[in-house]
């Protein structure tokens, strides 16, 4: 039930093949990998064929979260390069239903991203079509940031309006996630949790998502 997404943003970038693998080994579920274009966010990150390259070291599912303009554009490239699930920012898609299909068609799984200031009521006719909502729990653009407590009443919220909607989406939730407020997030209603620095700066990755997993079920 509980998925732990470690995000390679906050890993070492001249080994990623073997901190991938690392992460595999340590008991992750997804590999969470962060794309950013240096126009809907300040930095620069990685392509398709970062990912492309990336595909072969482990068999666990590629959860890519594009933090780009016009993703429309770069969608079925993430996809060939091996995305399992493609998530987008709500706010770079003014046609949001078709890219949320177009994703879909490809036959990747698709998910909208909200930043902290984006209100759910933009998914409120497109919840059904989702596999996933990704609750942005910082300001997108870099690991490391602090937790906006004020998204633990929006993950309740969001997990109201999915339950009346009937949709099958799962809440992920990115930015800031520790053991210390992993619990009372998982309490709101997320299940899937992305960790950059929780768990790549930790000495024993492997102790740090088992710590994840349990904080988040106690
Ligand atoms: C933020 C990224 C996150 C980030 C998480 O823009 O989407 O995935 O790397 O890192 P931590 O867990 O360090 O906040
Ligand atoms: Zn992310």
């Amino acid at each position: 039930m509980i998925k732990i997404a470690p995000s390679i943003l906050a890993a070492d970038f001249s080994c990623l093949g073997q901190e991938i693998t690392r992460m595999e080994k340590a008991g992750a579920d997804y590999i969470h990998v962060d794309v950013m274009d240096g126009r809907f966010v300040p930095n620069i990150t990685i392509g398709p064929p970062v990912v492309a390259a990336l595909r072969s070291k482990s068999q666990l599912l590629f959860d890519v979260h594009l933090m780009i303009v016009e993703p429309e554009k770069y969608i079925p490239d993430f996809v060939k390069a091996g995305a399992d699930i493609i998530s987008v920012q709500a706010e770079t898609c003014p046609h949001l239903h078709r890219t949320i299909y177009q994703i879909k068609e490809l036959g990747a799984m698709a998910c909208v991203a909200l930043n902290p200031s984006t209100p759910l009521h933009t998914l409120e006719y497109v919840l059904s079509d989702l596999d996933m909502v990704l609750v942005m729990t910082v300001n997108p653009g870099f690991g490391g940031q602090t937790f906006i407590s004020a998204m633990l009443p929006k993950i309740a919220k969001l997990k109201d309006m999915i339950t009346t909607a009937s949709s099958q989406a799962v809440i992920q939730v990115d930015g800031g996630i520790h053991s210390g407020n992993i619990g009372e997030i998982a309490a709101a209603g997320a299940t899937v949790f992305v960790a950059g620095s929780a768990i790549f700066n930790s000495k024993n990755p492997e102790q740090a998502v088992a710590g994840l997993r349990r904080a988040a079920t106690e």
